[in-house]
């Protein structure tokens, strides 16, 4: 079954919306090494790399549904933060915002009853849900750290051994 017009401009959305995470993800990381936060540097650039997993699984399956994938422009993500717990709290916002934009992908595979296409959707529904709870869990310990520099000196190397 050919997949649709719709689905498929969707999913090149998304693609996009994949990079831009990696682009946000990167610049948090610079963010980080610049404050001298080389564990939550490194946690970043794996995220970042993630991401763009995230990007390629979306194309590897446009291609293999015989769909044109397009390459899209990046946005320029946002470069300055206050402190540590405001990057992850933006890193959280922004996977809630990225699970609602899989959960319209899902809503509209179901609505085409495009099978497959849900069928690949379920591996980023149990993602999204990894990555709300990874983002979401060093929010709550930096909330409880409340600014301690000893404790996010520990948060830190934590976060390195990722
Ligand atoms: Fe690709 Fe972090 O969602």
């Amino acid at each position: 079954m050919k997949i649709s017009d719709a689905m498929t401009s969707a999913i090149n959305e998304q693609i996009k919306a994949e990079f831009d995470s990696a682009y946000i993800y990167l610049a948090m990381s610079a963010y980080f090494e610049d404050a001298g936060l080389a564990g939550m540097a490194h946690w970043m650039k794996k995220q970042y790399r993630e991401e763009v997993e995230h990007a390629e699984k979306f194309i590897d399956y446009l291609y293999e549904r015989g769909a044109r994938v397009i390459i899209p422009d990046i946005a320029r993500p946002k470069e300055s933060y206050a402190d540590a717990l405001e990057v992850f709290r933006t890193a959280y916002a922004h996977e809630q915002y990225v699970t609602s934009r899989i959960y319209q992908l899902v809503d509209l595979a179901i609505s085409e009853k495009d099978y497959a296409t849900q069928s690949m959707l379920q591996w980023f529904v149990d993602e999204q849900m990894e990555e709300e709870d990874n983002t979401g869990g060093i929010v709550s310990k930096l909330e409880f750290l409340g600014g301690d520099k000893h404790g996010i000196y520990t948060v830190d190397r934590e976060l390195s051994a990722r």
